[in-house]
């Protein structure tokens, strides 16, 4: 009866089963607790069961254990399905263009979202490092190397504003009479020195990535070598290893955040999909909070309608912007909550009830308190507890082939 389980419960001297039924997997789940809890585990845990199942699924791990565990327990049959991201792998890059777009009208996502991402990754207290000029710049310049057929990349950006010939074949495929308007009134109307300005500030931003190899030959491939709506819309398995240590912190996010932009574009996309069509799909985001713009975040309670159901977890709540939280709470069917500290306790009490501070504070190492809904109904909180990991099974370890299949169809030979 139960899609997925979640470990079991005691009631009334039985061992019972803990899941979630399939519809109320779509109103998302959100799960926390203190470091070592179990919190990564038990996602791992429910990702394996949706890969046995078929389902298509998304994992974005930031530091790359838990992806080694998924991989050591893939199924046979599913080893095709794997789509494995992982940036430290320096032979084989794959490449992953934020700018990529479609319709004409993903433009004005994908540029108001790279917007949002540099200010989450540059100035996330939104203290002014990051401002409306730089917003100016950066919306008419990434408008115009998206106009060339052949696509444009995050990193041709600086270069429009110092290289006059690059400039010049970029105009070239511009239609926008508001772009086109920038560049002919209030470029050419801008001293050299002013021009250097801004490139100063673009190199700060920029400079990082486009001096770093592994993040060159990654952003700046023009095509992205998956599809991500190709993953949804046929039910694969997206395993992405965001492993700070390897990548560095900024790197990390920095991809993260590109490939959540671009998989909320494939969801919205499905817009078009009739209904019956859109296939479920089923996406984890370990420690998310660095990882998701805000639109993303509030965009929760549509992203049901279109058939994405999203796992979030962290360890804190209240440090969280208040936007934020809010949208997290108000749109979750499942909380989940291992043991936490006072400050969480206290706000996520009232979520909780009748639990009270000292309960969400005392629970034992392993163990949960439960809020769900079933068939869309909500129960209170009751306390359980989550699988083990399985042991490694040497001959059902695909992990190699997976990795050697996903470097040959997706990485391109640096
Ligand atoms: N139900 C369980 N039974 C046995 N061992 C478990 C269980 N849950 C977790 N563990 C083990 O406890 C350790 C910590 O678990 P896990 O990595 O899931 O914690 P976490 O909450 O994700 O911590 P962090 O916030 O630091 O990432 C791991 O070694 C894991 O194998
Ligand atoms: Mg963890």
């Amino acid at each position: 009866m139960y899609e997925v389980e979640l470990g079991t419960t005691e009631y009334r001297s039985q061992t019972r089963v803990v899941g979630m039924k399939k519809s109320d997997r779509f109103r998302h789940t959100y799960m926390i607790g203190k470091t070592g809890v179990g919190k990564t585990t038990l996602y791992q845990n429910m990702v394996l069961q949706d890969i046995n199942a078929g389902r298509g699924v998304c994992f974005v791990d930031p530091h790359g254990e838990a992806i080694d565990y998924i991989l050591q327990h893939i199924p046979k049959n599913r080893i095709e399905d794997v789509v494995l991201f992982d940036p430290s792998n320096l032979d084989f890059p794959v490449g992953l263009n934020l700018l990529e777009w479609k319709d004409e009208s993903d433009k004005d996502f994908l540029v108001s979202e790279a917007i949002q991402i540099f200010y989450k990754i540059f100035d996330p207290e939104q203290t002014g490092v990051i401002g409306p000029q730089f917003e100016h710049w950066m919306r008419n310049a990434a408008l115009t190397v998206m106009a060339d057929p052949e696509g444009g990349t995050l990193l041709e950006i600086p270069k429009l504003f110092v290289d006059k010939n690059f400039e010049m074949h970029k105009r070239k495929f511009l239609k926008d009479p508001i772009v086109q308007e920038f560049w002919e009134k209030q470029m050419a109307k801008t001293a050299d020195f002013h021009r250097s300005e801004m490139l100063n500030y673009f190199s700060s931003k920029f400079g990082r990535f486009m001096t770093n190899n592994m993040m060159k030959n990654i952003i700046g491939q023009k095509k992205s070598s998956f599809n991500i709506s190709e993953i949804i819309d046929g039910e694969k398995i997206l395993l992405v290893n965001l492993s700070k240590g390897k990548v560095g912190e900024v790197n990390a996010q920095m991809l993260g955040l590109i490939l959540m932009t671009k998989l909320q574009l494939a969801i919205l996309q499905r817009a078009h999909v009739p209904n019956e069509d859109r296939r479920p799909f089923y996406l984890y985001v370990d420690e998310f909070q660095n990882l998701l713009t805000d639109t993303f975040i509030s965009m929760l309670s549509e992203s049901r309608k279109y058939g994405l159901s999203v796992h979030l977890t962290n360890q804190y709540i209240a440090q969280l912007p208040e936007n934020i939280r809010n949208a997290i709470l108000g749109n979750v069917g499942t909380l989940i909550t291992f043991q936490i500290g006072a400050v969480d306790a206290d706000f996520l009490k009232k979520e909780m009830q009748p639990l009270n501070d000292n309960d969400l504070q005392n629970v034992p190492l392993r163990n949960y308190y439960i809020k769900t809904i079933i068939d869309g109904t909500p129960y209170e909180p009751f306390m359980a507890k989550g699988f083990a990991p399985a042991p490694r099974i040497e001959k059902n370890d695909y992990s190699e082939i997976i990795r050697t299949v996903s470097e040959l169809r997706f990485g391109r030979i640096a």
